[in-house]
């Protein structure tokens, strides 16, 4: 077993509660203890790049771990909330600080854990960083309303109080910057945390959570617990204790959550994933363009929710785009993440590598025409231990394909040729998400068109479908999610409960739409 060197710079390792020969163990963060599951159970986590390098071994918690912080999240509720929420948000910043002072350890733990090259792991964790201290200066800004009231000598407000307890659930493909867009919302807000990251990636969150610890959040207010969704997840998603769900991962999964919860009426807010558009009209820039698409498809191994994996091009300059396109795929520098030059890291599981080969073979049997790629990658020296897959291109795609309608979370592009606007605005359209889209024209009065017309809770103009930032609301319509959004001050609403106060100081009953007609 090869042990690449753990990437450290400072922070104690807290999290590690024993060590075997060669691989840290870590527990689960519980009322500020590290504890293991309570049924003594591991499960490793190990790098996609070269499945020989194991990071760590983790709790494989079940329902009893789950109860465990759901209590310890109960007990620290009464003394956080009633903490002044300027108060919450200094702890915030001195998190944000710290964040970006360890920006380069933990982003090349990302990468080691996750696949994701360097540059962009560095970026995951930036925007954690940037949620965080927007989500400080929530502390002092979270506005309600200040009304007048239709009587006299009467006063009107509305205030946000925190929901309670949340339970965090998230993905592996931005394993510090999801958890920072809910669990910074969440907590300046004033609820306390029960956080469940995804299981391929839960030595970014020990790290996360670590320095959320350094930072000043009291004991109890994050509590982490790994392991599965199905013995993890789902107990805290059925705790009739926690009172909303934040998740981000797969459309199924999402819908067994929304149901489970509803029968509690639980506030749940859901993040579902994308078919995501890049429209190129024939006014185009055809080299910006390209750069666009190759950076959306492509970037981050195209397992970003936001990742552009359908291409609509007005078929007149379709032959030179897509030309240029498998060109600059077949050009791009597959390898480990944590080597600088590498562009395109890998896949993040076995189940990923299978899901993505069977898609572009289901693409070619609809009729697809494979331009680029198409195959692991395993034959190049250094490759033969991860999970690589070479950027594919499928031109000749039609809208209702399955290439074309379902999310595949890998670098496949899929191409639809359309003639002009109006055919290209209708295959956008035509897909149960609605999470980004983008298009590349010249012509203002198009892009004002694309951006009325494309029911997405992302546009972009003349730029790629990723990158969103923190501080205007993200997420998507139709099936993407549920009608939430998060980053921005939106990210508060699931997060509060509004509460209406009327103030009377006239000193005798007035009766509201009664004594002022
Ligand atoms: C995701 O893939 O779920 O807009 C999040 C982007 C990033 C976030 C992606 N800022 O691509």
């Amino acid at each position: 077993m090869t042990q690449a060197a753990e990437p450290r710079s400072g922070a104690a390792d807290q999290g590690a509660v024993e060590r075997g020969a060669d691989i840290p163990t870590y527990g689960n963060l519980i009322g500020g203890e590290w504890r293991p599951a309570e049924s003594g159970r591991y499960f490793e986590s190990v790098n996609p790049a070269d499945m020989r390098d194991v990071i760590a071994r983790f709790a494989l918690s079940d329902a009893a771990d789950a109860a465990a912080a759901i209590r310890a999240a109960e007990e620290t509720l009464p003394a956080w909330r009633a903490t002044p929420a300027p108060k919450r948000g200094e702890i915030m910043y001195r998190f944000g600080a710290l964040l970006a002072e360890h920006k380069e350890r933990l982003a090349r733990a990302m990468t080691r854990e996750m696949g994701k090259v360097l540059a962009e792991a560095r970026g995951d964790v930036q925007e954690g960083v940037d949620v965080a201290f927007l989500m400080a200066g929530e502390g002092r800004r979270m506005f309600g309303d200040t009304v007048p009231s239709e009587l006299p000598d009467k006063w009107a407000m509305s205030i946000r109080e925190p929901i309670g307890i949340a339970g965090i659930i998230t993905p592996w493909n931005f394993p510090i910057a999801i958890p920072c867009w809910k669990m910074m919302p969440a907590l300046v807000a004033g609820n306390t945390v029960v956080f469940k990251p995804a299981s391929d990636t839960p030595h970014c969150a020990a790290l996360l959570v670590e320095l959320m610890h350094e930072s000043g959040f009291p004991a109890g207010t994050v509590n982490l617990i790994t392991g599965s969704g199905e013995e993890v997840g789902m107990p805290i998603v059925d705790s009739p204790d926690v009172n909303v769900i934040s998740f981000t991962g797969n459309g199924d999964t999402g819908r067994q959550i929304a149901q489970r919860a509803a029968r509690r009426l639980k506030r749940v807010s859901l993040e579902l994933g994308g078919k995501n558009a890049i429209v190129v009209m024939a006014d185009a820039d055809l080299e910006l363009a390209a750069d666009g698409i190759v950076w959306s498809a492509f970037g981050t191994t195209g397992q970003r929710c936001t990742a552009c994996s359908r291409l609509v091009v007005d078929e007149k300059v379709a032959d030179e785009l897509v030309g240029r396109l498998a060109q600059r795929a077949a050009d791009l520098r597959l390898g480990s993440g944590l080597d600088e030059r590498t562009q395109v890291g890998p896949l993040i599981n076995a189940g990923q590598m299978e899901k993505v080969g069977r898609y572009v073979g289901i693409g070619q049997e609809e009729g697809a025409r494979l331009e680029a790629g198409g195959a692991p990658v395993t034959d190049r020296d250094g490759l033969e231990h991860g999970h690589f897959f070479a950027p594919t291109i499928l031109d000749a795609v039609k809208p209702m394909d399955r290439v074309a309608q379902e999310e595949i979370f890998g670098p496949v592009l899929s191409v639809i040729r359309v003639a002009g606007y109006e055919e290209a605005a209708m295959v956008v359209n035509q897909t149960r998400y609605g999470l980004s889209s983008s298009i590349f024209t010249r012509d203002t009065n198009t892009a004002f068109r694309a951006m009325r017309d494309f029911t997405t809770g992302l546009v972009y103009v003349n730029a790629g479908t990723i990158g969103a930032e923190t501080h205007l609301p993200f997420g998507g319509m139709k099936g993407t999610g549920n009608g939430h959004r998060e980053a921005g001050h939106a990210a508060l609403d699931t997060f509060t409960e509004w509460k209406s106060i009327y103030v009377d100081y006239s000193g005798r009953l007035q009766r509201a739409q009664i004594d002022n007609q």
